[in-house]
């Protein structure tokens, strides 16, 4: 019998509440969950119906294969509310498309639309009330899909698990962010899986971050695997540099995330009227413009991260401070994106989606 993912979705709710434990005025990035998730489950080929019930653990037999070839990806995106209690997702479908991008490239089932959106929607519906509304603050929504079926064999699983939760968070970075230009590790090669969001490209940049970290650096910028000459993004957004007037940002490539913010970015810097290239950006010209003062801004871009400007980054030893000027590329286009996605502008390009 065909799957109606509208009319089929069950919902469980939770007989208690932990909405009033949370400090909605004093949220870290991802702490706190909200009540229910939505789960669905790939068997016997396909997916069952998603069904919302309380937030709870996941049961898995050791054997099951995320725990050994990690076939594991996700996304990340926001729910807001604007003053008047409507609520609204940003390009979900972007997100969604995305996910079957990854899904495909770890040999993983891709999921129908009619699933993810009205699951996504009637959950959002449901934990409206976990949606914050103070400056910055947003109901960060975290939909994953993971390998349950069993053996040690080093295949693709036969059972899969899509489940979407929420966290009401606030900004991902607190206080300014320095970066380091990596010169010796990689996130990804050419012909891998540096484009899809699989839970293993962050796994593997936890170690060379925790160096940085120990150097006073919160993030790390990525240089292209080969030379190490380029770079590429940032552990978890992309990368924007302002050079005189001129905004700049990587093309994207299989190494690199297509980001939704980064692509929103481009369009909007271009109605603004500014002057935007996309093109390959070599470490030494960041280096010769920092030092000659035509290096302006470095912000990355992504869902958790919004527009966070980058205060200065350290490569081969040295450091390079960004000037403070008054008015920044990033915050007005900071300005520009938050604004159409909690409905306090229009939305000239349908970004929007009501819940
Ligand atoms: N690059 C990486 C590695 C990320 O994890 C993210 C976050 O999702 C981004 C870029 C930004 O992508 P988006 O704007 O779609 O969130
Ligand atoms: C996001 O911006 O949604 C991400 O997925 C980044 C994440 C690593 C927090």
């Amino acid at each position: 019998m065909a799957i109606n993912y509208t009319e089929d979705i069950q919902i469980e709710k939770s007989k208690t509440s932990k909405i009033a434990n949370v400090d909605f005025n004093n949220l870290a990035f991802g702490r706190v969950f909200s009540d229910h998730m939505l789960v669905c489950d790939f068997k016997n080929g396909e997916w069952q119906n998603p069904s919302i019930v309380p937030y709870q653990p996941v049961t898995l037999e050791p054997s099951a294969k995320i725990f050994h070839y990690g076939q594991s990806i996700f996304e990340g995106m926001k729910a807001y509310k604007d003053s008047d209690n409507n609520v609204f997702l940003f390009r979900p479908v972007d997100n969604f498309n995305r996910l079957n991008i990854s899904a495909k490239r770890l040999a993983m089932p891709e999921l129908p639309e009619a699933c993810f959106m009205n699951g996504l929607k009637e959950l959002i519906k449901l934990e409206k009330d976990w949606i914050p509304t103070s400056e910055g603050s947003s109901l960060y929504i975290r939909p994953f899909m993971f390998a349950t079926g069993q053996g040690f064999h080093a295949s693709p699983a036969n059972a899969y698990k899509f489940i979407i939760a929420c966290a009401p968070s606030g900004s991902y970075f607190s206080g300014k962010v320095k970066v380091l230009i990596e010169e010796k590790y990689s996130r990804s090669a050419n012909g891998g899986v540096g484009f899809a969001k699989a839970g293993g490209n962050y796994a593997g940049q936890f170690y060379p971050t925790q160096l940085a970290n120990n150097r006073g650096y919160q993030q790390v910028i990525w240089t292209d695997d080969n030379t190490h000459e380029y770079i590429e993004e940032a552990g978890a957004m992309n990368i924007f540099v302002r050079i005189n007037d001129t905004l700049l940002t990587v093309p994207t490539s299989d190494r690199i995330l297509d980001g939704i913010t980064r692509k929103s970015i481009l369009t909007i810097a271009e109605a603004e009227g500014i002057d935007v290239e996309v093109r390959k950006i070599k470490v030494a010209e960041l280096i010769e413009a920092s030092e000659n003062g035509s290096l302006k801004e470095l912000f990355g871009a992504g869902t958790a991260a919004v527009v966070s400007p980058i205060s200065g980054f350290g490569f081969k030893g040295k450091d390079y401070e960004l000037p403070e000027l008054e008015n920044t590329y990033g915050a007005l286009l900071k300005k520009r994106i938050t604004d159409i996605q909690t409905n306090k502008s229009d939305d000239p390009y349908g970004w929007r989606v009501k819940v």
